[in-house]
């Protein structure tokens, strides 16, 4: 039994190894041409089984031999290729997880989504006019310097084509194209012209919002925006509104969330470190406000009639809360033992 095994697991992929099979089973000093002397020392009545059990493992031998010759002939007469065992587990495919990003962007959209906001899109090359002049931003406006654009073609005033530096040209095109009620949110990426570091990067994603119907007051701003801070960071979290400027909307509010640096065991939100609201307790989140009524007559809506409010967050800010990152340049590198640590999350 012990060299039916052994014959049947040896490896013969090589000429060397079919001559070594050859002389350890075949030849006249092989293993089993001994046990055929042997044959000599079996009590007579057994010489006849004990015979054909030798004969079965010569053919064994002499097949797997004539096998395997036959195999390196076919090969070219060096060696054999081992077959593919296709009865091996396979190896496992990695398949990756969720960038941070996503998540948050995704949870972002869930609690607007179930506050009655629908998802606009819009391009990242855009015109001047969506990105500034619908917008209010005047010609020569500081405000224009503040958000160190990237330009594509410069066509003189207000006729720039340029990369999107907010997500608000989205509202701009949505106001156009569609009459009140408006209730959309607004994710995408943008881009800003400057040096790369931890704190700052050339481009980063945004989520917006707006809100335009009869009647929207700064107090339904409020609620939602309290209400969507409750969802995202869980119930006990307090908010702050702080007077803002931005150029399409008045007033204009930044919002706060408290930060839980007095708590036991260090604040949740902003790990503990007073890094993210600099020990004042307060971490800020967005920008808000009522859009401006200059901006709703020149998209073509009735400021009469309708009012509306606008915010904006950007969407590192909030994993960068979440998930205590301190270096925005992660979120692009890739590097995949960053990523690995949201598998699951
Ligand atoms: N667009 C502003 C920014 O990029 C954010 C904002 C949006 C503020 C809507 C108010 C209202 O900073």
């Amino acid at each position: 039994q012990d060299i039916r095994r052994r014959i049947g697991e040896y490896t013969i992929e090589t000429k060397e190894q079919l001559e070594d099979f050859r002389l350890n089973y075949i030849g006249k000093k092989g293993v089993v041409a001994g046990l055929f002397d042997l044959l000599k020392t079996v009590p007579a009545e057994d010489r006849r089984a004990m015979g054909q059990e030798l004969n079965g493992l010569k053919d064994l031998a002499q097949q797997k031999f004539q096998e395997a010759q036959e195999k390196l002939e076919a090969a070219g007469g060096s060696r054999i290729e081992p077959e593919t065992d296709l009865t091996l587990p396979v190896i496992p495919n990695e398949t990756g997880s969720l960038h941070p990003l996503s998540l948050v962007r995704q949870r972002i959209i869930e609690i607007f989504e179930r506050l009655g906001f629908n998802i606009s899109d819009g391009p990242e090359i855009e015109e001047d006019w969506y990105n500034f002049t619908a917008l209010n931003f005047p010609e020569n406006h500081p405000a224009r310097e503040m958000q160190d654009t990237f330009f594509i073609e410069k066509h003189g005033p207000g006729k720039d084509i340029l990369l999107r530096t907010h997500t608000s040209g989205v509202q701009v095109r949505l106001m156009e194209s569609q009459k009140p009620p408006l209730r959309s949110i607004m994710p995408g990426r943008v881009y800003r012209n400057e040096a790369i570091s931890a704190r700052a990067h050339c481009f980063f994603h945004q989520i917006e919002g707006l809100y335009v119907d009869e009647n929207v007051s700064f107090k339904d701003l409020k609620d939602t925006l309290y209400q969507f801070a409750k969802e995202l960071f869980g119930p006990e979290v307090q908010v702050r509104f702080r007077p803002s400027y931005f150029p399409f909307t008045e007033p204009s509010a930044e919002m706060d969330i408290s930060c839980e640096m007095h708590r036991e065991g260090g604040c949740r939100i902003c790990g503990g470190s007073q890094n993210q609201c600099k020990g004042t307790g307060w971490v800020e989140i967005l920008g808000s406000g009522m859009v401006d009524p200059n901006v709703l007559e020149n998209c073509g809506i009735d400021s009469k009639k309708y009012t509306g409010f606008a915010f904006g967050m950007g969407i590192e800010r909030i994993a960068n809360l979440k998930y205590r990152v301190r270096d925005l340049r992660l979120y692009s590198e890739n590097d995949v033992r960053f990523l690995r640590q949201f598998e699951g999350a």
